[in-house]
């Protein structure tokens, strides 16, 4: 039987100081829905322009933060029925050398700031109310990038969890869905800043606009699917680099740096056929 989209009254966000999280942000104060704003750090203007919002201050990768946190909203009774977990950072960690700090970085924010969330919500006691938990994943899962080697590891191992829970959680209280992201106008994409005019033309052209994005998700977030792929048009485009890195040898697999340089010098016993 299928069921009717749920009215969302409340709703946890994490990462709301830019992007994504933002708009999310703005989206649900404006439809009055109360939003508790999950953040590592203060940001006074974001606090003031939004008034009736719950702003809490914890980083995403404090397992204990993240729990009292949950404790605290289970005993006053205001755990949101959607959880929205998108905090996220990207890096080059696995260019010129593979860079373990900055892959145990990407790893602590993206998959455990998310899996901290869920530890303590399997434990609070069942009230019967749904809670949608929400992960903002990736389409790196289909073709990922060699150079970001923590994002695209941190992103599979969160559908991975995510599409183990959603099985294992079926039919209760707790409904386990996610997001496989595309390419989004937010700074972290277009790197407007960064690069030439033209190329972040480019990129905009083949990316979803934010506001399109933050109606998706909400639209998503009150229904019991498992996945959302937005946009789907982008979805050839992760196919075809996979398709080009099983037929093109070398295609984006890191066998060069950046710059071009090859990636050490061959070895003596180096297989002829690659
Ligand atoms: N944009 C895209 O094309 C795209 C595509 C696929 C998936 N995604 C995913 O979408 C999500 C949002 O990305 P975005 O594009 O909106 O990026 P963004 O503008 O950089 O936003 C990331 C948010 O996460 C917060 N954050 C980072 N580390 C945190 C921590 N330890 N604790 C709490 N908050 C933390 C940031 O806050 P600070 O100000 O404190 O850094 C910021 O608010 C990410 O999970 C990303 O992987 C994005």
């Amino acid at each position: 039987m299928r069921r009717k989209p749920v009215e969302v009254k409340s709703v946890l966000i994490t990462g709301t100081t830019s992007g994504l999280g933002r708009g999310l942000l703005q989206h649900y104060a404006e439809q009055a829905v109360k939003v508790i704003s999950v953040n590592r750090g203060r940001v006074a203007e974001l606090e003031a322009q939004y008034p009736s919002v719950r702003f809490e201050c914890v980083d995403v990768r404090s397992a204990e933060g993240v729990e009292s946190l949950v404790r605290d909203l289970a005993a006053s009774g205001d755990l949101p029925d959607v959880f929205i977990l998108n905090a996220g950072i990207n890096r080059l960690d696995n260019d010129e050398a593979f860079d373990l700090p900055l892959y145990r970085e990407v790893i602590e924010t993206n998959l455990y700031g998310a899996l901290n969330f869920i530890a303590p919500l399997t434990r609070v006691p069942s009230t019967g109310v749904a809670r949608h938990i929400v992960a903002i994943s990736s389409m790196v899962n289909y073709a990922g990038n060699p150079y970001g080697l923590g994002y695209y590891t941190s992103k599979k191992a969160l559908t991975a969890c995510f599409d183990v829970w959603a099985d294992m959680y079926a039919q209760t209280d707790l409904v386990f869905k996610q997001v496989m992201l595309g390419p989004v106008q937010t700074a972290i994409y277009t790197m407007g800043d960064q690069l030439p005019r033209w190329m972040v033309r480019i990129k905009s052209l083949s990316s979803a606009s934010l506001d399109g994005t933050v109606r998706a998700i909400s639209r998503f977030a009150r229904t019991r699917k498992r996945k959302l792929i937005y946009p789907l048009r982008a979805l050839p485009a992760f196919g075809a680099m996979w398709l080009g890195r099983r037929l093109i040898p070398g295609f984006f697999q890191g066998r060069k740096t950046l710059d071009g340089r090859a990636r050490r010098r061959p070895s003596a016993d180096r297989d002829p056929m690659r």
